[in-house]
């Protein structure tokens, strides 16, 4: 059995971790991440018929029966994730239809996953039944998108044409918008299925006066695409006070969804 600290899927997390840590995007405890993972690629790190204990989930996830993830844990820092990867991250298994987590690797000291998994386990169901490739359920704090929500109006049509409209390469890179929840309070199934259900149509889903969720195929592609809405989010922030004298027009963002082969979401441009 090879040595999980050196797999490649613990060795990104924990980089993923510390960078976003970095970015002042994860204080304290905030922040999780869940990534799902192939049986195969476990197997050859862990016995995967060696079960350290069940956790309750609270929830149900039939589609997601079976399935191995990668998780941060509750109450832990991103910036510590370096230091004792056991400690702070766990690798679990679903089971009777995701009403039990069985935990595999991780979560040394009686640790557990995230308060936020049902809004992990319900956007991995919610993004795999519209792309199969979907591997990275990622949420964090960033301070711009964060700052937006207090001063912008949280129609996500509106919300995402601001974004847009802040630098040239948005519509690229989500040329499917953000999706805007109301304040919620967090943890819940309540706001995971609301959650879930806004994962259909985007990759990015904000949590108005708390942060954003991101989801995509690997870790770098989920990174970049919170990072891009974020660097937009800042400049927002740094204009939105000043008197507007230029911007990217409806026509200009048609060019690039033309030069780039992207088709922005239907009926957010004019
Ligand atoms: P956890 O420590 O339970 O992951 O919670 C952090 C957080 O960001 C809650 O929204
Ligand atoms: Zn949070």
């Amino acid at each position: 059995m090879k040595n999980i600290l050196e797999a490649p899927f613990l060795v990104e997390m924990v980089r993923t971790c510390t960078n976003m840590y970095q970015h002042g995007w994860d204080e304290r405890n905030g922040g999780n991440i869940s990534w799902l993972l192939d049986e195969a690629e476990v197997a050859e790190y862990l016995d995967v018929n060696a079960v350290l204990r069940d956790i309750p989930t609270g929830f149900e996830a039939p589609a997601l029966e079976e399935k191995y993830f990668l998780v941060t844990g509750t109450g832990k820092y991103f910036k510590n994730v370096q230091y004792d990867p056991a400690h702070n991250l766990g690798l679990i298994r679903l089971s009777e239809g995701g009403k039990t987590a069985q935990l595999l690797w991780g979560f040394t000291g009686g640790g557990k996953f995230t308060s936020e998994f049902p809004a992990h386990m319900m956007s991995h169901a919610a993004r795999l039944s519209v792309d199969p490739e979907n591997r990275i359920v990622m949420h964090c704090h960033p301070a711009n998108l964060l700052a937006m929500t207090y001063v912008h109006d949280l129609d996500s049509r509106s919300f995402t044409r601001t974004l847009w409209q802040m630098c040239s390469e948005c519509v690229v890179v989500f040329p499917e918008g953000v999706n805007v929840l109301p304040w919620m309070l967090c943890g819940t199934n309540e706001i995971g299925q609301a959650t879930a259900e806004q994962m259909g149509t985007a990759r990015l889903v904000v949590w108005s006066q708390h942060g954003i969720y991101g989801a995509g195929k690997d870790l770098d592609e989920t990174f970049g695409l919170i990072e891009t809405a974020e660097k937009a989010a800042e400049i927002y922030m740094k204009i939105a006070h000043l008197p507007l004298k230029n911007t990217i027009t409806d026509e200009q963002l048609h060019l690039m969804e033309e030069r780039f082969g992207v088709k922005a979401r239907e009926g957010f441009l004019d």
